[in-house]
């Protein structure tokens, strides 16, 4: 990766994106809410603790923002720096708290399939029980590996945040409960008649896991 495309990513971040950026996490379980951000960037997605955005000129990167007052900075560059390079994972260019210079994985989040009905082989799934080997390998412990965690590309998975790997936590067993969902429910009902599934329900369903872990 040519380092001075990067250093100009980074520039773009802490003058246009970051003094106008606008976010907040209002609940450490529901996602971070964006209230503003300065054109041209896009916003690529959200999770409960980060925002990610891309630049059009920079089409190699993303920038993930850690909303005010939510963990995981330290702890995600720590990951990806044991990690290392491994095409099952994103990675990790540049750091500077509240942000991180990602890879972009221009793949579709395993819970947007389900939303959009586009059908997950099982390649991604035997994809992703290879990452977290890999992870567990280099003395990590997988966590919060869940359906916005994962993006599917060219019919392969990537395993997009690592954020948790260094915790314990109940959370741990997200992948083993998806991959029941995927051969159980998943395959034999959804993918079978390739039914998409509205954000409203996909939104219960995840509200009910939560409650239900707890
Ligand atoms: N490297 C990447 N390339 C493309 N999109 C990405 C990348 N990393 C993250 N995203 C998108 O941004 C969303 C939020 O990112 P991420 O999951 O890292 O945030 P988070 O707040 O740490 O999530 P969580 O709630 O799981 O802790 C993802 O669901 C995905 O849609
Ligand atoms: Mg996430």
């Amino acid at each position: 990766m040519d380092i001075s495309l990067v250093d100009s990513f980074v520039i773009h971040v802490k003058q246009a994106l970051l003094p106008n950026l606008h976010c907040s996490s209002i609940h450490p379980r529901d996602p971070v809410r964006v209230q503003a951000f300065p054109e041209p960037w896009e916003l690529v997605g959200v999770g409960n603790y980060a925002a990610v955005f891309s630049h059009p000129e920079f089409p190699s990167f993303v920038v993930k923002v850690y909303a005010p007052g939510r963990p995981g900075f330290e702890e995600e560059t720590l990951v990806y720096e044991r990690l290392g390079k491994h095409p099952r994972f994103s990675q990790y260019f540049y750091g500077d708290k509240p942000f991180l210079i990602l890879k972009r994985i221009n793949g579709v989040t395993l819970y947007d399939c389900v939303h959009q009905g586009v059908i997950i082989p099982e390649q991604v799934i035997l994809d992703v029980d290879s990452a977290l080997e890999y992870a567990k390998q280099r003395g990590l412990r997988p966590h919060d590996v869940h359906g916005r965690n994962v993006m599917m590309l060219d019919g392969r998975g990537v395993v997009v945040d690592v954020s948790d790997f260094l915790h314990h936590g109940s959370m741990g067993k997200s992948w083993g409960d998806l991959r029941w969902a995927y051969y159980n429910i998943y395959r034999p009902i959804i993918a079978r008649f390739a039914l998409p599934i509205p954000y409203s329900i996909l939104n219960l369903v995840r509200k009910l896991y939560q409650l239900i872990r707890r």
